[in-house]
């Protein structure tokens, strides 16, 4: 990935070299070594009881994605040099924060349709969707209701007709909320199209800061939706593709397998959205979700069908339950002893 201009010219200077003349500490240089991940040392990546010999592959996209050098570089000045505090009315460094905040606010509605006074800014789309759906539970009265559906599923990718359902609740009058986190960017939105009364969106799935919105990422988004689109398919078919060239019995629907979003990865249940869709336990168990992003390259896919083609035949080999299902033998009908 390309380093930020800015980072790299003024944070190096700034930050790192000693200044003679100057009485302030030096600071730390962890804005360097951030940008450097390939500086690390082979066998230092000891985690969580974890010895990993380098840095795996990032293919969960879904989950979050990096900070664009070009959504940093337009953050930097803010961090270093404009400050302010947007609700400080009475000098410059607040008048400029409140400005780039109102122009956060803008692209972010020209992004979806919307106008800006209807921009809420959250730390994501999880305080989002809780403060949407219980401070609408709040004011529903017996005989009215609240509509809540996702945009686009976080772990099988499936599109939901938000336009249409929207239809349906303001034909019914009811307020409808979606959650469209991981629409944003990637498919056109607009909000008076969809009916929606309350939308969750999320900065970190659109190369935008985690915690806070950042209206360059909505810009570079709707600049880049129709070409991140065609890449990442492109991407998407040369993974399927690989795969499935070297392993039988892959079953993959449509975008991508799943293991689960990230709010459920700490689970060891099986993913709900497939169990939910009626899929068997065992498959919900054996799926992998795969997230490809802005900045995945082939180099990243061809590595990722190497590793999953390599793990998957090591698992195969190691299976008796692999070899059954070789021999023909349906193993969901097997009886199993209880010991
Ligand atoms: C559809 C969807 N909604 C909500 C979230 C949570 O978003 P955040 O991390 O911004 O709270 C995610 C994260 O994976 C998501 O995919």
């Amino acid at each position: 990935m390309a380093t930020s201009k800015l980072l790299v010219s003024t944070l190096r200077k700034s930050l790192t070299s000693p200044s003679p003349s100057s009485s302030f500490r030096r600071f730390s240089t962890a804005a360097e070594e951030a940008v450097a991940p390939a500086s690390e040392p082979e066998d230092s990546l000891n985690i969580k009881g974890v010895k990993i010999s380098a840095r795996p592959l990032y293919l969960d996209m879904q989950a979050t994605s990096p900070v664009d050098p070009r959504v940093l570089d337009a953050m930097l000045p803010y961090y270093l040099a404009r400050y302010g505090n947007p609700h400080s009315r009475t000098h410059l460094y607040g008048w400029e924060s409140d400005q780039a905040v109102e122009t956060a606010r803008c692209q972010v509605a020209d992004l979806i349709g919307a106008s800006p006074k209807e921009i809420v800014f959250t730390s994501g789309a999880t305080e989002c969707n809780n403060i949407s759906v219980k401070g609408l539970k709040g004011s529903i009265r017996r005989d009215t209701g609240l509509v809540s559906v996702m945009a686009v599923n976080n772990e099988i990718g499936v599109i939901q007709p938000i336009e249409e359902i929207g239809k349906i609740c303001k034909e019914l009058n009811v307020s409808f909320h979606t959650d469209a986190a991981q629409a944003l960017g990637k498919i056109p939105i607009d909000v008076d199209k969809w009916n929606v009364s309350l939308m969750s969106l999320s900065g970190h799935k659109i190369y935008g800061p985690k915690g806070s919105w950042e209206w360059a990422a909505c810009e570079l988004a709707k600049k880049e939706m129709e070409y991140d689109d065609k890449r990442i398919r492109a991407l998407q078919e040369r993974l399927l593709n690989g795969v499935r060239a070297k392993l039988d019995g892959v079953v993959v629907k449509d975008v991508a397998v799943s293991s689960g979003s990230a709010c459920t990865s700490a689970s060891l249940e099986p993913s709900y959205v497939l169990r939910a869709l009626g899929v068997d336990e065992d498959m919900a168990h054996t799926s992998i979700r795969f997230g490809i992003g802005r900045f995945t390259t082939e180099e990243e896919i061809d590595r990722a069908i190497e590793l999953t083609v390599q793990q998957v035949e090591k698992l195969r080999e190691m299976s008796p339950l692999y070899e059954m299902v070789e021999e023909g033998i349906d193993i969901k009908q097997i009886q199993w002893a209880q010991h």
